[in-house]
């Protein structure tokens, strides 16, 4: 993937050439060089140097950029099952200056109740299946595509504006970390799949924007930065990880999957109540306008309405059967 030519250095990424551009000797450190020969900012030889970097886009997505430690050079790659259309790597590592750190994009919490955090009981976590969250530029920026504001540009691309709907993985977020039963901590995560199969964590204590505007914009930041820590801290409330989803479910869990066209119809308080006490529950609501989730770690497949819902009501509906059941009030 990197080349090195005679005179003016330069690598080659996909065919596109980077140069390097410096007033003082070419750094002979090996590729990945100890540590005391790595450029620091502070260095006057590391100020002076000029890169240029022409034309640098990726074909197809790209979930990690890296620069090697000596800074010769500039390393792509795609990792497995993420499709974040713009995508840099900010993960923590020890070669992340202060001023990287302070790039990554925030977001406040909430408070849990205390009690939460010292009893170990069975948890709940939400698996949101097939939400809409896509990334494209429209006209000079990127941004989450939506059927009300983006109509024109989804058709002349071919595309239902009915297919996309972010502002239903706003709502049904909101309903599950706005719920009683979050707040008296019976919340262990929430998980979202996106429909481009892109999945991401959202920590039970994230307070969501209140307006879908912000909501967008941090899913943007999201998508093409990979991760959100917290206010002040480095701790991520979201970031996008590995599918499966499976790999994160507690192995005692039942995972119980909704959807209206399901043959078996309950009431949601009475399954509840039947399920083993200190069995984790895992609950899987699509996030989609229609169609039906399909997902095949599922253990029971149910409805709990004659009617159809919206993903937020259904999700308030099974988080208040389970607050009777755990006597959350
Ligand atoms: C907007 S609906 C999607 C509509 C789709 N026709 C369906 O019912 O699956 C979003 C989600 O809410 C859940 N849902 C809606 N109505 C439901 C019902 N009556 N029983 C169980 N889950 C329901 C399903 O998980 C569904 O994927």
């Amino acid at each position: 993937m990197a080349t090195k030519g005679s005179g003016l250095k330069s690598t080659s990424i996909n065919g596109v050439k980077r140069y390097m551009v410096s007033s003082q000797q070419r750094n002979t450190a090996s590729l990945v060089g100890p540590k005391k020969h790595r450029p620091s900012r502070k260095d006057k030889d590391y100020q002076q140097k000029i890169e240029l970097v022409q034309d640098l886009t990726f074909p197809t997505a790209t979930s990690r950029i890296k620069v090697t430690p000596n800074g010769e050079f500039l390393i792509a790659s795609e990792e497995e099952n993420t499709d974040a259309e713009t995508a840099i790597s900010l993960e923590d590592s020890e070669e992340k200056t202060e001023e990287e750190r302070e790039e990554l994009p925030e977001l406040e919490g909430i408070p849990i109740a205390p009690s939460a955090q010292t009893i170990k009981k069975p948890g709940v976590i939400l698996v949101l299946e097939k939400a809409s969250l896509e990334v494209a530029k429209v006209g000079k920026n990127y941004q989450i595509l939506n059927s009300e504001e983006h109509a024109n540009f989804l058709r002349r691309n071919n595309k239902n504006p009915a297919d996309y709907r972010p502002d239903i993985v706003y709502q049904a977020l909101l309903s599950i970390l706005d719920s009683p039963l979050n707040k008296a901590g019976c919340l262990r995560a929430v998980y979202v799949k996106t429909d481009k199969g892109v999945l991401f964590e959202v920590k039970p204590y994230v307070r969501i924007p209140r307006t879908y505007k912000r909501f967008a914009g941090i899913m943007l930041q999201l998508l093409q930065k990979l991760s959100i820590a917290a206010v002040g801290k480095r701790e991520k409330l979201l970031r996008v990880i590995k599918n499966p989803v499976t790999q994160y479910l507690p192995l005692n869990s039942r995972k119980i999957g909704f959807s209206h066209s399901s043959d078996k119809l309950v009431e949601m308080e009475k399954y509840v109540a039947g399920v083993g006490g200190d069995t984790d529950l895992v609950f899987v609501v699509g996030a989609m306008s229609h169609g039906k989730i399909e997902c095949d770690y599922i253990d029971d497949f149910l409805s709990i309405s004659e009617y159809p819902l919206s993903a937020a009501w259904c999700i308030a509906r099974v988080c208040e059967a389970v607050s009777k059941k755990w006597r959350v009030l």
